[in-house]
């Protein structure tokens, strides 16, 4: 059984909808969550799905408690989902093709440092894109650099607000994050 840990900062509906799918089966289960910020909704969705949830600052990320627990937990397999700080180089090194994102666009397009959640569908929408999608990814030191794992596209109406894009980004969140982490781990890609 592997053990996944999430990473999140905001919503946590990434992070509900990956311990939904993997409550009760076979090849793995989220183990836990951490975030950077206190009161992030994550905390109250992971009470109710009963899953530990865990906020843990900036310095227990800079100074090493992080990887540390996360390594006494035994954990397989960091998800950052809706994580919008910079991952440590050490934890990086430490696990190394184990840990992946999901970003709300299709990568390199609108990516990197302050490019997060309707920051990214605004761009979208004024950039007049006709198709946006997801990209989930390994994590390297630099924001949405790393390997591209899988990308999943939708198609935009001139008419849709960034509002639009983000229930159509959603959707397919919902629909794929879930099946390519399970993906990775029967692979036995490098998790
Ligand atoms: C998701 O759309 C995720 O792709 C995005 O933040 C949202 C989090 O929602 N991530 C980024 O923008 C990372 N650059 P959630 O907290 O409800 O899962």
């Amino acid at each position: 059984m592997k053990k996944l840990a999430i990473l999140a900062s905001g919503s946590g509906s990434n992070a509900e909808n990956l311990v939904n799918y993997f409550s009760n089966h076979p090849l793995a289960r989220v183990e836990l969550v951490i975030s950077d910020r206190k009161n992030a909704f994550v905390h109250e969705r992971m009470a109710r799905l009963g899953v530990p949830s865990y906020y843990m600052n900036k310095e227990a990320f800079e100074n090493g408690s992080v990887l540390t627990f996360l390594k006494e937990k035994e954990i397989d397999l960091v998800i950052l989902a809706g994580f919008l700080k910079l991952v440590p180089k050490d934890l990086i090194r430490n696990f190394y093709n184990r840990i992946i994102n999901i970003h709300p666009a299709l990568l390199p397009a609108f990516g990197g440092k302050g490019m997060y959640g309707m920051h990214v569908h605004e761009a979208v929408v004024a950039a007049g894109e006709t198709k946006t999608g997801i990209t989930i990814h390994y994590v390297n030191e630099n924001f949405d650099e790393g390997e591209i794992i899988a990308q999943y596209e939708t198609a935009l109406l001139e008419t849709d607000t960034p509002q639009d894009v983000a229930a159509k980004i959603h959707e397919l969140e919902m629909k794929w994050f879930p099946v390519v982490v399970e993906q990775l781990l029967r692979n036995e890609m490098p998790v």
